[in-house]
């Protein structure tokens, strides 16, 4: 008999798998790479990798998840037992990301404090680094940040109790809190700078079409990582969080609505952070494209500035924006640790408190490695490289396994037609077994071929251990796990769960 935890209610689970997808990502990350990509025209190349490969492979990913009712080492282990280290190598992946993910997120929590009294002073930039992180060179890890150390644990303990208290009484519910708040936080901010003078002067800079850039590979190669990021596919998220759908679910239907939940919201944080780049920019006299910056500098240099110069209540809205980065990052932080957690208790059969404890422990032991004063380096190169050679590769091996090497496109979606509403077609075959694969294919040789990361500001042998390395190590993990033998009887679908094969 599967027992199996189980969401308590459909808009449970669209909340935790919306809470999953709606992260860091989405509002550090993608007003930058939007802007950077042409702008305006980058909605098409972003559009075209949210219909083609970010919803496809989402329905993938509920579908396995759902079918197979497993975590991911041991949903592709019951698809077949030499690909059960696909699972595990995903499961690597979100591990390394939860480790620098939680220290961005204690980043924020302390940002939140800082708000109160603007401590942040006029020089943010010198405040981050010199101040709050105390940068060391790379290579360097010179000690703790000690500012960083207080909301990393915090950070620790809200995700790990929210896990210790399972998948309805933890998962779902702190979702159910976190994520309405997330919104209503979220508005009150974007409302609020649209409000504010010179916003249509960064909103004309977001939306402002740059034709020449659409036919640049470079900007369908960011249109790609940005939705893989930003939806939570390909590092075993999607098919834990499905593995714990009841039997009658909606599977297509669910995948809309999270992905283009995700994105809505994505854009709302690209209207939000633009049009308060377009008051900055008034409030100095020079264009947007002086004040527009991206991902860590966006959210801890240039907000805090923006803050600064708010007419009224800066404090306040200080507080709301570094809140919602903390929501937002925790509810996507715990679906990351689940992956692992899943993983632990498969195939060890251990308790949910014991692999909690274990998966969750060691994950946090190794993010103090990013609470170090050189821990913003090693952060900004595993990111760069457990994205592009993580999750776009594992996203890429994952489409050709599927349904090239398995060829599981018909079951799957006989599967999924079964019980949704929507119907899968062909154009869900061909998107994931021809678009998504020449696109991510051609984006490896593109990654492979391009500039050591980071502009000669790190050297070869720093990129190689903080980045190929860490790469490299997921995967290696992910396939020694998978040499770990389960115990009896656990690779067996349990036959009343099984609708269909
Ligand atoms: N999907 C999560 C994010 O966007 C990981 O940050």
């Amino acid at each position: 008999m599967d027992n199996r935890p189980q969401w308590g209610t459909r808009a449970g689970f669209i909340l935790a798998a919306v809470g999953s997808a709606i992260g860091l990502g989405n509002i550090w990350r993608f007003p930058g790479v939007a802007y950077e990509n042409g702008g305006g025209s980058f909605f098409i190349p972003y559009l075209f990798a949210l219909l083609t490969a970010g919803i496809p492979l989402l329905v993938m990913e509920f579908t396995l998840g759902h079918k197979y009712r497993g975590s991911a080492p041991l949903t592709y282990a019951r698809l077949s037992k030499k690909f059960e280290w696909l699972g595990w190598w995903q499961v690597g992946i979100a591990f390394v990301i939860s480790t620098y993910y939680s220290v961005i997120i204690a980043w924020a929590i302390s940002y939140s404090g800082f708000s109160l009294n603007l401590s942040w002073g006029k020089d943010t930039q010198t405040f981050l680094f010199n101040d709050y992180l105390q940068a060391a060179a790379p290579g360097e890890l010179g000690g703790f940040a000690p500012g960083v150390l207080i909301p990393l644990l915090i950070v620790w303990v809200v995700t790990l109790g929210v896990l210790f208290a399972g998948v309805k009484k933890g998962i779902e519910l702190a979702n159910k809190i976190f994520i309405p708040t997330l919104v209503v936080l979220f508005l009150i901010i974007v409302i609020r700078a649209l409000t504010l003078e010179g916003a249509a002067l960064g909103l004309e800079a977001f939306f402002k079409p740059d034709w020449s850039m659409i036919a640049n590979g470079k900007v369908w190669v960011a249109a790609y990582g940005q939705i893989f990021f930003s939806l939570s596919i390909a590092f075993a998220i999607m098919v834990t969080y499905s593995s714990y759908l009841p039997k009658k679910s909606d599977i297509t239907n669910n995948a809309f609505i999270t992905g283009f939940g995700n994105s809505a919201f994505e854009l709302l944080a690209g209207i939000g952070v633009f049009s308060a780049l377009g008051f900055m920019a008034m409030q100095q006299g020079v264009p947007v494209s002086e004040v527009v910056s991206k991902g860590i500098g966006l959210a801890f240099i240039v907000f805090p500035q923006i803050i600064n110069e708010f007419p009224a209540f800066n404090q306040l809205f200080g507080f709301l924006f570094f809140a919602s980065l903390t929501l937002a990052g925790l509810t996507s932080l715990i679906s990351i640790v689940e992956t692992f957690v899943a993983g632990v208790q498969d195939k060890f059969n251990v308790s949910r408190t014991k692999a909690v404890l274990f998966g969750g422990g060691v994950s946090a032991i190794i993010s103090l490695l990013f609470a170090t004063r050189g821990g913003i380096n090693f952060l900004d190169v595993a990111d760069e490289f457990i994205n592009s050679f993580g999750v776009a590769l594992a996203g890429l091996v994952e489409v050709v396994v599927v349904i090239w090497i398995l060829k599981q496109a018909t079951n799957l979606q006989t599967h999924a037609n079964q019980i949704s509403d929507i119907q899968l077609g062909s154009w869900w075959k061909i998107c994931l077994g021809v678009i998504t694969p020449i696109i991510l294919g051609y984006m490896m040789i593109d990654k492979l071929r391009a500039e050591p990361y980071g502009g000669g500001s790190y050297s070869g042998e720093f990129l190689l251990y903080s980045g190929w390395l860490v790469a490299a190590g997921a995967l290696i993990v992910g396939i020694l796990f998978s040499f770990i033998s389960w115990k009896k009887d656990t690779i067996e679908l349990p036959a009343d769960k099984e609708v269909s094969r």
